[in-house]
């Protein structure tokens, strides 16, 4: 005989299964979710270009946004705001694409040369068709690249151009020797040649910038290619211009025909928060519906870079030609009773989460991503910060590269993602998203997103490899709402908090991660 009486045994299950029930009811529905990192296992460099910005002749981009001229009451140095450029470098920028754009392929770096009042005025016909007087140009674009110790990054007129004014901006630039072109610069103020790499050939060629085909285009590009000399020991970065979104013929046939001719194709992605450019969704004033699909359309952008990527592969297995995605972020409809044509926009936290995702599909596909430019850094689009006269804000986007300077040139770690799925309406997308690197210095950086606008998330990290010792530096960017913003009067609203949710036993860290948040850490 047993020695328990089959009712108490049946007492003692019932009362097992009430506790069970009791437990798990009292235990906030968590999400089981799992990271693995191999910190031994370094893949490739993130390579810093990743984190490129784009500052275009567009709006107050340049104008009142980063130039305000040096008899302004804002505070300058030599033209270009003291504030913005206080904020910019803490961003460590590593190269600014400029001047366009759709404006680069009716740029004659001519005009913007030689005594101000002097210079010609011009009319901006993609972006508002307003006056173009020319006080920023390639003197002012390098000094400001000076003052934020970045590269330039110059997208040259192919659509407008020829090749002979394409050939003497170069020389202009960059020979150090005796020509008229070296001379001009000379007489102009500058005595020694600009280091110059990154060189765009093209813009857009399939539409702003020229309406072409790829064939023709691809023959086109070699022709501008050819003229693209390397003067004075400088070597020329030469950038195609690739498609948008899903194009993928063109690609093809560029790279088929000119791949030899190329470091890089680009490839532009804009997230469309309705994902549709007659319709593309408001930039404030939103619910977790256009939350929700403004990020979907955000994840988007690992589909392209992925296809376009392996048809690279079918010509370049070497990867020896990037993929530069030198246009993508936000793009929602333009503020109320803004000019429609200055791609004015507010800047929320779900801005953000696109900009961190995003992020991490680059820092994923690094291996052929090695350059890329959110649009834009002042006042346009997806920006980095705003300015109304002498008032500027630092915005969402803005604090991301922030947090994401820690990847820069570090190596990409393995990361096993095992997550949850954020549910809305029909659709699902994964819950978390995430970055590992190892910098120099043998230190992890982990960025992680939530992307869920309710449901906070315990991640179980599980980090293999490395003799943990510490956690430090952690940071959290989050809100309240799904489409928080910083204002004028308001400009802290969504910023930097210190990150103390998390445990750490042995090797094991558990995050818990608040809803519609971005964390960055170091683990030592
Ligand atoms: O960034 C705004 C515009 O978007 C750029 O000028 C153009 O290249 C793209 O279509």
């Amino acid at each position: 005989m047993s020695q328990y009486s089959s009712d108490t045994f049946t007492t003692k299950r019932v009362l097992c299964l009430a506790f069970i029930l009791a437990i798990s009811s009292w235990i906030p529905l968590q999400a089981q979710n799992t990271m693995v990192i191999d910190a031994d296992q370094p893949q490739n460099k993130i390579n810093e270009h990743i984190y490129g910005q784009f500052s275009e002749h567009l709006g107050t981009g340049v104008y009142g946004g980063l130039w305000v001229g040096e008899d302004s009451d804002i505070p300058n140095t030599d033209g270009f705001r003291n504030d913005v450029l206080k904020a910019l470098r803490e961003l460590e920028i590593p190269n600014l694409r400029w001047p366009g754009g759709c404006f680069a392929d009716e740029y004659n770096w001519r005009d913007g040369i030689g005594p101000r009042e002097d210079r010609p005025v011009r009319i901006n016909t993609h972006w508002g068709m307003v006056e173009e007087n020319n006080a920023v140009g390639i003197h002012g674009f390098m000094r400001l690249t000076e003052l934020l110790d970045t590269e330039p990054y110059i997208s040259a007129n192919v659509g407008s151009g020829t090749p002979r004014e394409m050939a003497n901006w170069i020389e202009y630039m960059t020979y150090d020797g005796n020509s008229t072109l070296a001379n001009l610069r000379r007489e102009n103020g500058q005595d020694e040649a600009w280091d110059v790499k990154f060189w765009g050939i093209g813009n857009e060629s399939w539409g702003c910038g020229g309406s072409m085909k790829a064939d023709y285009y691809s023959d086109l590009y070699r022709r501008y290619a050819t003229f693209a000399k390397d003067y004075s020991g400088n070597d020329l970065y030469k950038i195609a211009s690739g498609f948008s979104d899903d194009n993928y013929d063109w690609t093809e046939t560029v790279v088929k025909n000119a791949g030899n001719h190329m470091d890089a194709i680009s490839l532009h992605y804009y997230t469309l928060p309705n994902g549709d450019w007659g319709n593309k969704g408001p930039s404030q004033d939103f619910g977790e519906e256009m939350y929700f699909s403004g990020l979907r359309q955000g994840l988007r952008l690992d589909e392209f870079v992925t296809r376009h990527s392996t048809i690279m592969d079918k010509y370049d297995p070497q990867k020896r030609i990037n993929l530069a995605v030198d246009e993508w972020g936000v793009w929602t409809d333009p503020l109320p009773g803004s000019n429609p044509g200055f791609l004015q926009q507010q800047n929320s936290i779900r801005d953000a989460l696109v900009a961190s995702t995003s992020l991490d599909i680059l820092n994923k596909h690094s291996d052929r991503v090695r350059l890329a430019n959110i649009a834009q850094t002042v006042n346009v689009l997806q920006a980095m910060v705003l300015t109304e006269g002498e008032k500027m804000l630092k915005t969402p986007t803005f604090h991301v590269f922030e947090f994401y300077t820690v990847h820069h040139n570090a190596m990409l770690l393995p990361l096993d993602l095992q997550v949850e799925n954020y549910e809305f309406g029909d659709e699902s997308i994964p819950a978390i998203s995430a970055t590992a690197s190892k910098n120099s210095e043998g230190a992890v950086h982990v960025t992680a997103t939530n992307l869920h606008a309710t449901q906070s998330q315990e991640v179980t990290v599980d980090i293999r490899g490395l003799e943990v010792g510490s956690v430090s530096n952690a940071r959290v960017l989050t809100a309240n709402e799904v489409d928080a913003i910083n204002t004028f009067d308001n400009p802290e609203r969504v910023s930097p908090k210190e990150f103390n949710n998390y445990t750490l036993d042995g090797n094991n860290l558990t995050l818990r991660l608040p809803s519609k948040s971005v964390i960055v850490l170091q683990i030592k």
